[in-house]
């Protein structure tokens, strides 16, 4: 039975989609690295535990330090990023390859990378004419929003479309995805 710990940083939508999927049992902690609404999406779920670290006050170095100690302390087998913002150490990536997965709001390798987040993406797709779009779950690699694609799932850019459609329309196909990618991972589908 893989114990899985889900890093969040915001709203914690993609929590939810996963506390409500044949995931959702198989989640034992929740880490957020800021005060964030995701928590209490986990506490509200009866979710075993949850963490909530300060990036601002620890810095990445410590924050990285006091994280490891905890997903040991769980005997956390998969790490799922859900929105969550903080970039790791090179060393805490590396000695969770292949076993730490992301959910990032475009089609990479396309609009990725530093500073690609959230409402920026959107408008950059839009600022690009792209005729679509979408959601990309993979492996954190080497770098930002790199590493093996799990699987991707594609929405149309639509005429008119603002940063807040296009995130909605993405939004709605990350919330199937995230959990999809996560069974496959862990060998449940
Ligand atoms: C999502 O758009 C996700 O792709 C990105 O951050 C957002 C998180 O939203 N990584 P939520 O906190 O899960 O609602």
């Amino acid at each position: 039975m893989p114990r899985i710990a889900v890093f969040v940083s915001g709203g914690g939508s993609n929590l939810q989609a996963l506390i409500e999927s044949e995931v959702g049992k198989h989640i034992v902690l929740v880490i957020a690295d800021r005060p964030a609404k995701a928590l209490q999406r986990a506490r509200d779920a009866g979710i075993i535990d949850t963490l909530e670290f300060s990036r601002k006050a620890l810095g990445r170095e410590r924050l990285c330090e006091e994280i490891q100690k905890a997903v040991e302390a769980y005997a956390i087998d998969l790490i799922v990023l859900a929105g969550y913002l903080s970039i790791f150490t090179e060393e805490f990536s590396a000695r969770w390859r292949g076993r730490m997965i992301n959910i990032h709001p475009a089609l990479l390798p396309k609009f990725g990378g530093k500073g690609m987040y959230g409402r920026h993406v959107h408008e950059a797709v839009i600022a690009a004419g792209e005729k679509e779009s979408g959601c990309t779950v993979h492996f954190v690699g080497e770098g930002v929003d790199r590493g093996k694609i799990i699987l991707q799932a594609r929405v149309p850019v639509l005429e008119g479309d603002t940063p807040e459609s296009l995130a909605a329309r993405v939004l709605e196909q990350e919330h199937k995805a995230l959990p999809a990618a996560v069974l496959r991972v862990i060998g449940e589908s």
